[in-house]
């Protein structure tokens, strides 16, 4: 796509985005496969390292194909946004994974003595950062429910060691949503740094710096790779300079970069999220439809369905309300289980953002050594069924939950 096409259509840019013409005309980003990259003399060695010429060095620092994916994310999460009258621009760094890109953000904006502001419904290994790894940095975490933003405020008011709002919406596993525009105002009057994790939405269904937030993170893993072929992670800020300098040195001095190959599946896997989050959401919602009805079902929990309580903050803020809901079921533990056992097409395993539904069972799988009392505190019943609803024929989805259920 030439510089000075500028496509109008979120579709058309997830095809296209980031994408460098390659210079042995190789009709795809190919997977630069090459841990270290040559100098033509001397000179130029100096030149990369002091920073005074751009171009790639050691794969750990940077590698043309996680340029590719690191521009197509920033171009996504970027489209449509102007900052100071011209269109927004991002950095992204590619990492190994998720929870990479996460370590990064928070050794790059936080020191010891800093607090950070989050709910209470996050993912399990955000939450054992914040819980268990951090702390023994000095860096610790309050939790409060941030749907509720008195007690944000007076959250915030009451330490002035807080430096960050970090949000997860929707949150796995609870699909619990916050205002993210309230929150990043919110923020900004107390200056704090404010981070999303846009993992479960995905750019296409939602644009937090749209909103003002200062940092994205992406488990990359789940919708952008849409297959589940690749473990990977994205940090995305709109601070050039910083993320250039200290977030740069310190993503590759902690370690945690993509691979090529990962990178590539991702690029490729990108092209098709619009097409696969409209049917992955057209899916949702009628499988929502369909299980609020079902006899054998006691509760369904999708913020599509106008009774959910974070209803009108999803629809505020997401284009439609996502491909993930939970359901629970009225024969509780047992129920659970026999339910699994019987599917027939859809999957059994945890995970989400692949093409076939998968499901999960909390209480029998991720939860199962969990006391009791702290799988209630999150919502986590015997009869909790997760679903990532996929982008199989509706009819066949329906049919399987239907025969498993009854
Ligand atoms: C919302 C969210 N954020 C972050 C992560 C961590 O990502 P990864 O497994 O790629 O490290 C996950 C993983 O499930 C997730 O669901």
């Amino acid at each position: 796509m030439d510089k000075d096409f500028k496509p109008t259509g979120w579709g058309s840019l997830a095809v296209h985005g980031g994408h460098t013409q390659d210079p042995m005309y190789a009709h795809l980003v190919p997977i630069y496969a090459s841990s270290t990259f040559v100098f033509d003399e001397a000179e130029q060695g100096m030149r990369r390292f002091s920073g005074k010429e751009d171009g790639y060095i050691y794969s750990r620092w940077g590698n043309p194909t996680f340029t590719e994916a690191e521009k197509k994310i920033a171009a996504l999460e970027a489209f449509g946004i102007e900052k100071n009258g011209a269109p927004l621009e991002l950095k992204g760094l590619l990492h190994a994974s998720g929870m990479a890109a996460i370590t990064t953000l928070m050794l790059a904006t936080l020191k010891p003595g800093d607090k950070i502001l989050t709910h209470y419904s996050l993912y399990g290994g955000t939450e054992e950062l914040m819980s268990r790894v951090l702390p023994t940095l000095g860096i610790t975490a309050i939790i409060t429910d941030l749907r509720d933003l008195n007690k944000a405020e007076s959250a915030i008011k009451s330490d002035k060691s807080i430096r960050m709002l970090y949000i997860e919406t929707p949150a796995n596993p609870t699909i619990q949503c916050v205002d993210i525009a309230a929150l990043a105002e919110l923020a900004k009057q107390y200056n704090l740094l404010t981070a999303a994790d846009n993992t479960f939405a995905t750019p296409y269904l939602q644009q937090p710096f749209s909103f003002g937030v200062d940092y994205v993170v992406h488990s990359t893993t789940k919708f952008l790779n849409g297959h589940g072929t690749a473990i990977g992670g994205i940090l995305l800020g709109h601070d050039l300079e910083f993320m250039n300098t200290k977030v740069k040195t310190m993503a590759k001095t902690l370690g945690g970069s993509a691979n090529p190959f990962d990178a590539f599946l991702l690029i490729n896997g990108m092209k098709t999220l619009e097409l696969r989050m409209e049917r992955h959401c057209h899916n949702a919602m009628e499988t929502a439809n369909f299980l609020a009805i079902h006899p054998a079902v006691a509760r369904v929990n999708y913020t599509g369905l106008a009774e959910h309580p974070d209803h009108y903050t999803a629809m505020k803020q997401m284009r439609h309300p996502g491909a993930m809901l939970s359901f629970e079921l009225k024969k509780g533990l047992d129920g659970g289980i026999a339910f699994m056992n019987k599917l027939k097409m859809c999957v059994r395993t945890v995970s989400l953002g692949t093409c076939d539904t998968l499901l999960s069972h909390p209480a029998s799988m991720t939860h199962y050594s969990v006391p009791k009392e702290e799988k209630e505190r999150y919502g986590i019943t015997d009869g909790l069924i997760r679903m990532n609803v996929g982008i199989e024929n509706l009819q066949d989805i329906i049919a399987d939950l239907d025969q498993a259920l009854n």
